[in-house]
């Protein structure tokens, strides 16, 4: 911040960075919060069943937004152009306009006739659901004071301005102030709101990431590589678990829940690969299967290369360094690749003993049994060390045929018939089970 203009920044060091921003009188800018305008009241007086939740019928949408959508809750909705946003969004408003709740659909990006188009394409009509082509905030305030909508969904958030604002749509100040506005729109009257923001592959500056901290739900929106998945993630959620996951498929009619993620992420398995093993892991409240694949390959380098991807970076460094020094494996004049299929990422404690498994069998080339699927956190002594969720692990694996599973010393009380638990206190022992 600067009182007069500047060429460069002094912060970033970037020329022409420097918008200018009217700074509003203090009356202006003291929003008149009308759910906070009550005197204080006591805690045991307040009714929490004024914030009902309304599933929306699409049951892995409802999943990641922690049972349905909260009477005046905030939801940014975040992903790459083309992911599935809107579709989304779009299959949401149709399902609840069935219903008969009124929803009002705001788009900054499309005409309503390309609006129709997709809702055609989608099979979605109604006369409740609205939709509205417009960028200024103060009309989307218009149009909602008189439309009386139950939902209301920006696409997106970049689009919009605030006249009061002189800085171009998508700017910082605009994305802040237009969804400052949306949101004490939106709690002022209770519609629940959602935001459509779109993130570019860099990450995005000015884009949703600063609105995060604002809003009670953030969902982003993954696209599987060069496939038709799709996954949605909560990444923050005031009204539900973070880190649950979504996952849909993109088809010719719109998105498509998928049921059985595990056995979609587990269906391109290559047989008798060596490096390759199946993690059980949890996902927000979902266990989720994924193959954990990795490839050790002679060094060319002074510095022996270490690639990951879709788990955490520093944890497999830990793991690696814990097989080595714990367990005598010689990575030294090795490349180490990690990966984990499908493009999904996880990132939970309890892959490392996978993680360590798999690395194994790639520099013994020897594969992994394929019915065996492995759990754990390692400590850096070498030992196994307690996770969470042991029993939802253990079922996903049974129902997915695995019959044997690599596990740290915490056997429930109850197991699936067909599985047999083999624990294992040390990565030593845990290894013995694979060579
Ligand atoms: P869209 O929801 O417009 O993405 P976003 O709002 O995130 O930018 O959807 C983009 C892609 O999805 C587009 O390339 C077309 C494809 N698509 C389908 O494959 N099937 C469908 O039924 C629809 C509506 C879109
Ligand atoms: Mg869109």
């Amino acid at each position: 911040m600067s009182p007069k203009w500047l060429g460069r920044c002094p912060d970033c060091g970037q020329f022409n960075t420097f918008t200018e921003e009217k700074v509003r009188r203090a009356e202006e800018t003291t929003a008149r919060w009308i759910f906070s305008s009550d005197d204080p009241r006591p805690l045991s007086g307040i009714d929490a069943a004024g914030a009902p939740r309304r599933p929306t019928g699409i049951a892995e949408f409802d999943r990641v937004l922690g049972g349905g959508i909260v009477a005046g809750s905030l939801v940014l909705l975040g992903g790459e152009p083309g992911v599935g946003k809107s579709t989304l969004m779009m299959q949401a408003a149709g399902r609840l306009a069935l219903d008969g709740l009124k929803v009002l659909m705001v788009s900054g990006e499309e005409s309503i006739q390309q609006v129709k188009l997709r809702a055609t394409r989608l099979n979605i009509t109604s006369d409740n659901l609205l939709i509205l082509a417009e960028i200024a905030v103060d009309q989307i305030q218009l149009a909602v004071e008189k439309t009386k909508p139950d939902l209301l969904i920006v696409d997106s958030i970049q689009t919009l301005y605030h006249p009061e604002i002189s800085s171009a749509p998508g700017s910082v100040s605009q994305v802040r102030e237009c969804a400052g506005h949306l949101m004490r729109l939106g709690k002022g009257s209770n519609i629940p709101v959602f935001l459509i923001g779109h993130v570019t592959k860099e990450g995005a500056i000015a884009g949703p990431r600063l609105l995060e901290h604002m809003v009670d739900t953030v969902l982003y929106f993954d696209g599987g590589q060069g496939n038709s998945y799709r996954l949605v993630r909560a990444v923050k959620n005031r009204f539900g678990a973070s880190n649950e996951l979504a996952v849909f498929a993109m088809g010719d009619s719109g998105l498509v829940e998928v049921d059985n993620p595990s056995a979609l992420f587990l269906s391109e398995r290559p047989e008798g690969a060596a490096g390759s093993i199946v993690a059980a892991t949890i996902e927000g409240t979902r266990p989720l299967l994924v193959e954990l694949q990795a490839l050790v390959t002679p060094t060319y380098l002074s510095m022996p290369r270490r690639l990951t991807s879709g788990v955490d970076h520093n944890r497999a460094m830990l793991t690696l360094a814990v097989l080595e020094r714990r367990a005598g494996a010689r990575l030294d004049q090795t490349d180490v690749y990690i990966n984990i299929a499908g493009g999904v990422k996880a990132n939970e404690p309890a892959l490392d003993l996978p993680l360590a498994l798999a690395v194994v069998s790639a520099g013994s080339d020897k594969p992994i049994e394929p019915d065996l699927c492995a759990f754990g956190e390692i400590g850096l002594a070498g030992e196994i060390r307690f996770v969470s969720n042991v029993e939802d692990r253990i079922k996903e694996a049974a129902k997915l045929g695995f019959t044997k599973i690599i596990m740290p010393d915490q056997k429930p009380p109850k197991k699936p018939a067909d599985v047999k638990l083999i624990v294992a206190k040390t990565l030593q022992a845990a290894l013995e089970q694979i060579s």
